[in-house]
């Protein structure tokens, strides 16, 4: 099942490292070839030797060797690679990565990686417990990495607590899903946009919406996960630049539409995510509006190019996706807005609903097509919900 498929195995220092012995064994047995990476400190519980005769392939240890090979060996090893498992996986390790800390080989092969990662945490349950921790998992998480969470038991140190690492048979299983995915989209180019365009009103001010940001950060993530070509055109965000997408950052509408023609020709698809602002102020400002006499201050808008709109009337083969985000008349809306724009498929959302959509990891999304619903999907995170729209994006495209 995972003949001809190569795996660098990361290997951290915890005691749980001696288990990646049986994990490499395990993935080695279903016809994998297995690359060990390790840290110095994982050296300390198990010996290199013993992953050597296991793997009957050299493992890796230092950054900075005298080996003459052509390339790199850092980015050499995540190019041979399938996929990553960080296995077991410390509070080092995953804080140094949420970070983009590249000062070992196994720190600097993820951060040059494009390849799915996957990590397994072992620790001591307060580590893996604390904000810090927690934060970072969550961090690698939003960068489209898969944490196999560890479970519930006796841990090293004589604690009870969450921290031991995941059985072998789970994080096999977990290999063998992610790398029984096709690269679906190879050959694709894809344009997401995301985030809510900021319209200046003057140098200190502007209009903008709550988009966060987080729906089209996650089909992003999501397109080059699968092999997309991703370019990813975002309004201002607070979050991390996903990995291997052609980022270009934008402030308002007009730079927005400007830089999505530059992309638009090329594309295969287009998937709308932004919260583009339908208006702008008519004559902004240079210098920071005062105060006036009268206290009172009115603000002239005009109307903003509609974007995706525009891309209806000028594609030719690609495939354009929108998201209606609604109050009300969800439905009866989303399917005014596919007509109107010309488009292949909406995501309707409800954004009254408090607990879903903006600014939240979750949402409830209905997904239709020109001839009506094609997917009701409940309420889940938005990486997941990701995952469903890029599927029925494939199956447009197909
Ligand atoms: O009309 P409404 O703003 O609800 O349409 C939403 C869809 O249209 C979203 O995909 C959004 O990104 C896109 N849009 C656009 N340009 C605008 C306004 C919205 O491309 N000026």
């Amino acid at each position: 099942m995972l003949k001809g498929k190569t795996i660098i195995l990361g290997v951290s220092g915890s005691i749980a490292a001696y288990k990646a012995v049986d994990i490499a064994r395990r993935l080695i047995r279903d016809g994998a070839t297995v690359k060990v990476v390790m840290t110095s400190s994982a050296t300390k519980f198990v010996t290199p030797l013993t992953f050597r005769t296991l793997t009957k392939q050299s493992v890796a240890t230092e950054l900075f060797t005298e080996n003459s090979k052509s390339k790199i060996c850092h980015i050499s090893l995540s190019d041979e690679a399938d996929i990553i498992l960080v296995a077991p996986a410390t509070a080092n390790i995953i804080n140094k990565t949420a970070n983009g800390v590249a000062d070992d080989l196994l720190s600097t092969t993820l951060l040059a990686a494009d390849v799915p990662i996957i990590f397994a945490p072992a620790m001591n349950s307060k580590m893996y417990l604390s904000e810090a921790t927690q934060k970072s998992l969550n961090r690698l998480k939003a960068f489209g990495f898969r944490v196999i969470e560890p479970t519930l038991g006796e841990l090293a140190c004589g604690e009870e607590g969450v921290g031991r690492l995941a059985e072998v048979d789970t994080i096999v299983e977990v290999i063998k899903f992610e790398t029984a995915k096709e690269k679906d989209l190879k050959n694709r180019s894809v344009v997401v946009t995301a985030g809510g365009t900021r319209e200046e009103i003057d140098p200190v001010r502007y209009i903008s919406n709550r988009s966060s940001g987080k729906m089209g950060y996650a089909i992003a993530n999501e397109l080059t996960k699968r092999g997309a070509k991703t370019t990813l055109i975002s309004a201002p965000t607070y979050l991390p630049t996903p990995q291997n997408v052609n980022f270009i950052s934008v402030s308002n509408a007009s730079d927005m539409q400007r830089e999505m023609l530059q992309y638009f020709d090329k594309c295969d698809a287009v998937i709308m995510a932004a919260a583009v602002a339908d208006f702008t102020p008519a004559e902004p400002v240079s210098k920071k509006i005062k105060r006036n006499k009268t206290g009172n201050f009115s603000l002239k808008l005009k109307s903003n190019p509609d974007i995706i709109k525009e891309l209806g009337r000028i594609k030719k083969k690609q495939i354009l996706i929108g998201f209606a985000a609604e109050t009300e008349d969800l439905i009866e809306n989303a399917r005014k807005k596919i007509e109107e724009k010309n488009l292949d498929l909406i995501i309707a959302n409800d954004v009254s609903k408090p607990e879903i959509g903006f600014e939240e990891d979750f949402n409830e999304v209905t997904i239709l097509n020109k001839k009506g619903i094609v997917k009701k999907v409940p309420r889940m995170t938005k990486r997941e919900i990701a995952r469903i729209i890029v599927d029925k994006l494939v199956d447009v495209l197909d």
